[in-house]
């Protein structure tokens, strides 16, 4: 497995986010060992609905998923952009192997841990699956994206990952992911849809504490890597969703009016009190909405998969 530097950037990212007006970080840094571990408590708590969609879906339409995805007898190699635990991936994977196709399932995610462990409990799940696990960055490995013999890849981004991208960033993103596909390829993304508010501020405004756990490890991390002496008494976490753009965006505010040293950084940050650092971005889609999106991107949506509330929504795309 290949591993990529990200520290350095963490520690650019950081101070390029604490400086600015608002305040931001970035949640992609969310994920060392203990985010992605408070990641998976988050998507086993009943109220964070996007998990349980996205099974139904797989486990109820594998079948025409595959007929989708295998329209020829050639083999293909299964790109994962972001899959952390697989835990829903693996519904695919064991039904396509059941159907004899040739393929390669190649997981990639920024965690160390989340690809060390999918790798490890796939040989042992299902040992006869061909996997290629690869740690680092999606933007930066996507640009190297091999299909080891194939003549195609279909590439998985689930978990309505994309939704943590705004707008301008998903069509750059999407048109990333263009230039390194052919004619021939595919991109399954899973868009969580709009739906009643409470609904979604109850996924991230969890009772458990597991959405705030998530948000405050990342200023843990900047602690513990950047040297810098964040009280996380003295954070909260704050999720507020506009029901008209289907925005859903995480704060942490600040409690008091504070100051933060990080000592790697040689640089003190000052806090009102009440000031809010936004932290993620989980946009909630309508069909309108993901037509564009694959229009503006140059991309042609093949078939869009639903579970039965309409919560969320598998779309497989092509390029146009
Ligand atoms: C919202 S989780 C979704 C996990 C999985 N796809 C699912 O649906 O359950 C996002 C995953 O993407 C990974 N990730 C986030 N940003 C990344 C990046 N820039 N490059 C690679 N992986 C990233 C995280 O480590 C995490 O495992």
């Amino acid at each position: 497995m290949e591993q990529i530097e990200v520290q350095t950037e963490f520690a650019k990212d950081a101070l390029h986010g604490l400086s600015a007006k608002p305040k931001y970080l970035s949640s992609k840094y969310f994920y060392d060992d203990r985010g992605s571990q408070i990641f998976q408590d988050i998507m086993r708590m009943p109220e964070y609905y996007l998990t349980d969609c996205e099974l139904e879906i797989f486990q109820t339409q594998k079948r025409s998923i595959f007929e989708e995805f295998v329209k020829s007898s050639d083999g293909f190699e299964l790109v994962e952009l972001g899959a952390g635990d697989g835990l829903k991936t693996k519904i695919l994977l064991t039904h396509f192997l059941n159907q004899q196709v040739d393929f390669r399932y190649a997981p990639i995610d920024i965690s160390r841990v989340a690809i060390e462990n999918l790798v490890n409990d796939l040989n042992k799940q299902i040992p006869d699956l061909k996997v290629k696990g690869r740690i680092g960055d999606y933007f930066e490995l996507m640009k190297e994206i091999e299909i080891n013999g194939y003549s195609r890849k279909i590439i998985l981004f689930l978990g309505s990952n994309i939704g943590n991208y705004s707008p301008e960033e998903s069509i750059s993103f999407l048109d990333n992911l263009k230039a390194v596909m052919q004619n021939q390829d595919m991109v399954f993304i899973g868009f969580d849809l709009k739906k009643e508010s409470h609904i979604i501020l109850n996924a991230y405004n969890d009772p458990h504490g597991h959405t705030a756990a998530f948000n405050l490890n990342l200023l843990q991390r900047i602690n513990t890597e950047l040297d810098a002496n964040f009280d996380l008494n003295n954070f909260s976490h704050k999720e507020l969703y506009n029901s008209d753009s289907g925005t859903a965006k995480s704060y942490l505010m600040s409690k008091i009016a504070q100051e933060v040293n990080i000592q790697s950084l040689d640089k003190t940050i000052h806090f009102e009190d009440g000031e809010k650092v936004f932290m993620e971005r989980s946009q909630k889609y309508d069909l309108e909405m993901i037509n564009k999106l694959a229009e503006k991107s140059g991309f042609e949506i093949v078939r869009n998969f639903f579970d039965q509330r309409q919560y969320f929504v598998n779309s497989l795309w092509k390029i146009k």
